[in-house]
């Protein structure tokens, strides 16, 4: 495959009329120079070319064909090499077709850029050579030319499915996605952190842990012999670690793998998806951690609507058209967000009309049938929840003081077709009132260490998670989760 590398060196050879916009590289015709005094052809990104004019140089295009249609008097074929949704024309003469060149081989075109006599593109590549470099057995290839594969489809060939355009367009939308998180939090003063991915806390205490250890210990000889020498698990969570560097650099951010040993057959559950979490000092009002999660959400999407148009217009057109996804999208980057206390949510939830599987009480969590009901009342649009009762949070919550232990500072963002998409909290910066919930839960002699930053230094200070799969779930209507990761997971059976 080509490398970034490889095709910018390339472009800086390109003769400068190939692009819209200046370059200083020669502009001379190589063609009418003895071959071996020739300028290279320039290599080009499928995407590069798209966006080029008319050009006099011979410039080389490699990518996988997505169609062959053989005239009598012209052949033409689609390359597309992962760059654009779009795929590049190629317009060759018939000589040049071959037994190899069919849907999905693998093939290094070389000539000329010309102007194209259709509308919908720029130009086109005038072949003056075709070399097929992997053919492809179109028969027993899974994806098939002009078909528009279903998601459930195309999932059971995760190391497949890239090709085609939907988790084509996916996959950049990931990529600029992830970028425009690391943007937002570096241009607003945030540190990277990266937090271990193998620890032995239990942030959540929800007891969804993946424990390793290593291949050659049995299960019996691990518990008495760890690597560690203490039970070791995949991350939960990095906003332990996180709180400890929010210690020393004010706020922090980390954006990494995260793990958790629960039902990943839901839409909505993975046993491991990338979390974004960020850690503010200094910080006493809740509204202040809302206000981070609600710029994060709306700069980043935007971020990516423009820079991906066409990508995310075929899931908004065609992926998720009933979800009516975009024009409530673009409503709800105008708008701000609601917010409602938990109790006002438990009125609303035991006033609805609507009965429910769970019901209704305070103390006890919201159901994905109550988030959803929210959501709806309040016009389909994010929703926060905020100060839940204090014994349905993990122990770092910041107690609110309105009742002996009666709510916590804690927010979750909900939002329309998902439900929770982030939570966070104030953290209890209060030594004594952490000191006595970790003695309570028995966890006193665990966590020492965070007890220490409440001794050195202790401020008032909150942050939140959000989970990366779940936001581009909601920002391109996707329904089942295994859709928005580059691998899909199927318990039971091999691991890719
Ligand atoms: O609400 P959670 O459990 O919060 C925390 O872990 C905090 N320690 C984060 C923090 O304050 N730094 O998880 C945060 C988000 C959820 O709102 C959800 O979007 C996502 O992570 N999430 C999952 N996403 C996919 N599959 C799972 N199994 C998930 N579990 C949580
Ligand atoms: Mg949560």
């Amino acid at each position: 495959m080509l490398g970034a590398r490889g095709g910018w060196r390339a472009l800086r050879r390109c003769p400068s009329s190939i692009f819209s916009s200046s370059s200083s590289s020669s502009s001379s015709s190589s063609s009418s120079l003895p071959r071996e005094q020739r300028v290279p052809a320039a290599r080009l990104r499928v995407r590069q070319a798209l966006g080029a004019r008319e050009a006099a140089g011979e410039v080389q295009v490699q990518g996988w064909v997505r169609s062959v249609r053989s005239q009598k008097e012209v052949l033409f074929l689609h390359i597309n090499d992962g760059s654009s949704l779009e795929s590049l024309q190629v317009v060759a003469d018939p000589s040049m077709d071959s037994r190899d060149l069919t849907f999905g081989s693998a093939v290094e075109v070389r000539g000329k850029l010309v102007k194209s006599p259709h509308k919908m593109q720029n130009v086109e590549l005038k072949a003056e050579s075709i070399r097929v470099v992997g053919p492809c057995d179109a028969l027993s290839f899974p994806l098939k030319a002009k078909e528009r594969h279903p998601l459930e489809y195309v999932r059971q060939f995760p190391h497949l499915r890239c090709r085609s355009n939907a988790l084509g367009a996916l996959l950049r939308i990931r990529s600029e996605a992830t970028a425009a998180i690391h943007s937002f939090f570096q241009d607003n003063g945030y540190v990277h952190i990266h937090t271990p991915i193998i620890t032995s806390n239990d942030c959540e205490g929800a007891g969804e842990l993946f424990q390793i250890e290593t291949s050659n210990e049995t299960q019996e000889s691990a518990e008495k012999n760890h690597f560690f020498n203490v039970p070791a698990f995949l991350t939960v969570s990095g906003q332990l670690h996180l709180e400890v560097m929010a210690g020393a650099f004010t706020h922090v951010f980390t954006f990494g793998p995260t793990f958790r040993a629960e039902n990943s057959q839901s839409r909505r559950h993975l046993a491991e998806f990338y979390m974004v979490e960020a850690e503010l000092s200094f910080t006493e009002s809740l509204q202040d951690i809302t206000q981070v999660m609600e710029d994060l959400f709306k700069t980043a999407t935007s971020a990516v609507f423009s820079r991906c148009p066409r990508d995310v217009e075929l899931f908004h057109k065609y992926v998720a058209p009933a979800q009516k996804t975009k024009g409530r999208l673009e409503q709800m980057l105008k708008n701000k967000f609601v917010t409602i206390s938990y109790n006002e949510a438990v009125e609303i939830l035991k006033q609805a009309s609507q009965t429910f599987a769970f019901k209704p009480e305070w103390g006890c969590d919201l159901q994905r049938e109550h988030e959803k009901y929210l959501v709806q009342h309040c016009g389909e649009v994010p929703v926060f929840v905020i100060n839940y009762p204090y014994d349905l949070k993990p122990f770092y919550m910041r107690d609110n003081e309105d009742g002996p232990q009666r709510t916590v500072a804690a927010v979750d963002l909900l939002v329309p077709g998902i439900g929770e998409l982030c939570g966070g909290s104030l953290r209890e910066e209060r030594l004594p009132f952490l000191e006595s919930r970790l003695q309570r839960l028995g966890l006193s002699d665990a966590y020492q260490w965070y007890l220490d930053l409440r001794k050195f230094g202790s401020v008032p200070h909150g942050g939140f998670g959000m989970g990366f799969e779940r936001y581009l779930q909601y920002i391109l209507g996707v329904d089942n989760i295994k859709d928005v990761i580059p691998f899909p997971r199927f318990p039971h059976s091999c691991l890719l």
